[in-house]
């Protein structure tokens, strides 16, 4: 017990409740749900149950559980929205944090996290599980082993039929932005992993339809260069009526200079290779199977890294680059122009 660590669960419903039941458990030698919060008493006790977890550590307000819970970090699973309040009081506690994506729902509120969590010296990791799931792997590997040459650009498309009023969550219908804030954060993501590089510039357009049943802008298209000449292309929409690229389906594909390699719908990563005269060959790539699969990749890495170990890819401090090309994608849009990524992150994080 008393090497394992204290974690003071913010948020107990929705994604919250698939951490505490299904990613969680398989941590249990490593550390312990010591204090539980959500604002829903129902879904609180129902999460509190599952964790036999004394209703004296159970809270339906933030404050006074980082006051009386003593934790040696906290988890945050609850709406982007309110993701700087339970940072803030981290910070306050001196709890390091394992956060959901995105790193908050504004560039304002990722400035202050950063600028919080980085002065007072605190680890933040913040989830990016698709990076860390077999089929994204695979893929990665076969493009950083080099086997079709340099990058020349990278495709992804995303579509869900998120049609119906509450088919993806219900608070993802009232706010702004919500496909690139609670969506493309990820795909965005997704191209530095791939591509090996950070984005330099985006352009493009987020835009909503009449037919839509969302408040805020749910379909997107961008162009972004990336620090090492990679291009790639970005299409989004939660209006998708017909192939479907949602969650862990998304399409990719980069094309190399010796060929291609795309994952789509079934979860296959191909080679493709042109000779002339020949035609195409496709070969099917050997998944890459880890130990650990997208968040409890995460949940191990964060549990090493406040062990003393290796700093992870997605902390903060390099996470702010994945979301900082949110928050361009949206000023593009409102000013039909490119958008300058490095120099939004460098104001904030210089050259870190
Ligand atoms: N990485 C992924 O694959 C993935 C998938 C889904 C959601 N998420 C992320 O998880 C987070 C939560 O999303 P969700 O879909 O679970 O949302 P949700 O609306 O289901 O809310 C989760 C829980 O937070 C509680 N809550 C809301 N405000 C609170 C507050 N101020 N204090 C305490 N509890 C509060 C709600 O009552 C609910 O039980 C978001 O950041 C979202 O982007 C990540």
């Amino acid at each position: 017990m008393s090497n394992k660590k204290k974690c003071l669960m913010i948020g107990a419903g929705g994604m919250a409740g698939a951490w505490i039941r299904r990613f969680y458990p398989r941590f249990d030698d490593r550390h312990q749900i010591v204090g539980l919060v959500d604002i829903n008493a129902d879904i609180l006790h129902d999460s509190g149950d599952f964790l036999g977890l004394p209703r004296s550590r159970r809270y339906t307000d933030m404050a006074t559980a980082f006051g009386e819970v003593d934790a040696d970090y906290c988890t945050i699973v609850i709406p982007p929205a309110v993701h700087r309040d339970a940072v803030i009081q981290a910070v306050e506690h001196r709890l390091d944090i394992l956060s959901e994506k995105p790193i908050a729902d504004t560039w304002p509120a990722c400035v202050d996290i950063y600028r919080a969590v980085t002065e007072a010296g605190l680890k933040m990791h913040v989830i990016q599980n698709y990076r860390y799931s077999s089929r994204m792997l695979t893929m990665r590997q076969v493009l950083r082993d080099g086997e079709l040459g340099r990058i020349n650009h990278i495709q992804g498309r995303f579509a869900a039929d998120y049609r119906k009023h509450g088919a993806w969550g219900a608070f993802r219908y009232e706010i702004p932005h919500t496909l690139l804030v609670e969506g493309a954060v990820h795909h965005f993501d997704m191209m530095r992993n791939l591509s090996g590089g950070d984005c330099k510039t985006i352009a493009g357009w987020e835009w909503n339809r009449p037919w839509s049943t969302f408040q805020g802008d749910c379909c997107a298209m961008y162009v972004m260069d990336m620090t090492n000449g990679v291009k790639a292309a970005y299409e989004g929409s939660c209006l998708g009526a017909a192939e479907q690229n949602s969650w862990h389906q998304e399409y990719y594909r980069a094309e190399c200079e010796e060929g291609a390699v795309a994952i789509g719908s079934d979860g296959v990563t191909r080679m493709f290779r042109h000779t002339p005269g020949q035609g195409m060959r496709v070969e099917d790539v050997r998944p890459v199977v880890p130990e650990y699969d997208g968040h409890q990749w995460q949940i191990d890495e964060f549990l090493d890294w406040i062990d003393g170990g290796p700093a992870p890819d997605t902390r903060l401090e390099h996470n702010i680059r994945s979301v900082a090309m949110v928050f361009a994608a949206i000023e593009a849009s409102s000013s039909s122009r490119s958008v300058d990524v490095e120099a939004m992150v460098g104001q904030v994080a210089g050259s870190a």
